[in-house]
């Protein structure tokens, strides 16, 4: 035994720590060599053997190939454990991470789908207050203090009642009226307060969408028109509607109108109650004394307007029987809507 076997020792394990490609087999070849009883730990026994001026020598060749082996060993697991976790990161197979996108509330999507519509045919989009007096709520619409569609108009007043809470987005027709000169065609969405106790088909707050027509020349079959047209850009256009004759302080003649049941088709079912139809908004021709109050001429001048519930047709369109879950703001709900 010599100086020459250690070097083609050293040569002998470089080439198995060259074909160790995982840390098993590494382990194993780190074992062969320097394990307690591998190759080098039988040179080191046979040491006293050898003639005594080699022996010093020998255990410093020793020690230089033990270290040398070493080395690479280590540089061989760190570069077998860097492209185990190389292999991880670049795994497109693995699951990603999810991000979650917000999506418009269910009753902002309905306002726009309405909005659209008639901004199809000529209306302008206008915001009013949700804060009103009772001049713009109720006086100027037709309603004077003492009059009983007060009473199905139940509001809620501030402090010191020269304000309130709009109960219906009609007040914005007068706040348009006063400022802009016919003709007119308007539309506008918002929020009205109503002290209604909270159940499946009533809620403090809710939403309406007001339309305004004024021009000369207007008459109902204009309103009937375009409510028509709305109705089956929004429903679809196999949707049967028709007018019912009603009462609103500020139009006349007043009217509801109702589609068909969309659950039923008319045959009568526990949403429509039996009855066929279903109820979707108020409409009329602009009262002569709106006009007048807000010095616009009833001789020169008509005009029609409509307003709607945003969630009842939100209900109606999806077929949701709870208003509630409009406001408990339950993702599950929520992200069904886009
Ligand atoms: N403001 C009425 C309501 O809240 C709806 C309506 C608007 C009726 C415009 C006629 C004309 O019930």
């Amino acid at each position: 035994m010599n100086i020459e076997d250690l070097k083609e020792l050293y040569q002998e394990a470089e080439s198995g720590l060259n074909e160790a490609l995982d840390l098993k087999t590494l382990e194993e070849v780190k074992n062969r060599y320097l394990g307690r009883k591998g190759k080098i730990a039988e040179i080191i026994k046979k040491i006293p053997a050898l003639p005594e001026g080699e022996r010093s020598l020998f255990g410093k060749e020793i020690n230089v190939l033990k270290d040398r082996i070493s080395k690479i060993i280590g540089e061989k697991q760190v570069s077998i454990q860097g492209s185990q976790s190389a292999k991880v990161k670049t795994d497109v197979t693995l699951p990603g991470s999810r991000f979650e996108s917000g999506t418009l509330h269910p009753i902002t999507l309905t306002m726009q789908k309405i909005a659209r519509i008639f901004q199809h045919i000529g209306f302008s989009l206008i915001d009013g207050p949700e804060i009103e007096t009772d001049y713009f709520n109720f006086q100027a619409l037709n309603i004077p203090q003492d009059h009983p569609a007060r009473d199905g108009l139940a509001t809620f007043y501030l402090s010191d009642y020269r304000y309130l809470l709009r109960s219906q987005t009609s007040p914005v027709q007068v706040r348009v009226m006063q400022k802009v000169k016919p003709p007119l065609k308007i539309l506008s969405p918002g929020k009205v307060f109503r002290p209604d106790n909270l159940d499946a088909s009533h809620s403090f707050m809710f939403h309406q969408i007001e339309g305004l027509v004024v021009d000369r020349e207007t008459n109902f079959s204009h309103l009937k028109a375009s409510l028509e047209y709305f109705v089956k850009e929004f429903f679809g256009p196999e949707t049967k509607t028709r007018f019912r004759p009603h009462y609103f302080p500020f139009t006349e003649p007043s009217a509801e109108l109702d589609i068909a049941c969309i659950i039923c088709g008319g045959e009568g079912c526990s949403v429509c109650g039996r009855k066929g139809w279903l109820e979707i908004l108020g409409a009329g021709m602009v009262h002569p004394n709106v006009f007048k109050e807000v010095g616009v001429d009833p001789e020169i001048f008509q005009g029609y307007a409509f307003g709607m519930g945003i969630e009842r047709i939100a209900m109606l369109k999806y077929g949701i029987d709870d208003i509630r879950i409009f406001y408990n703001n339950d993702v599950r709900f929520l992200e069904q809507f886009s």
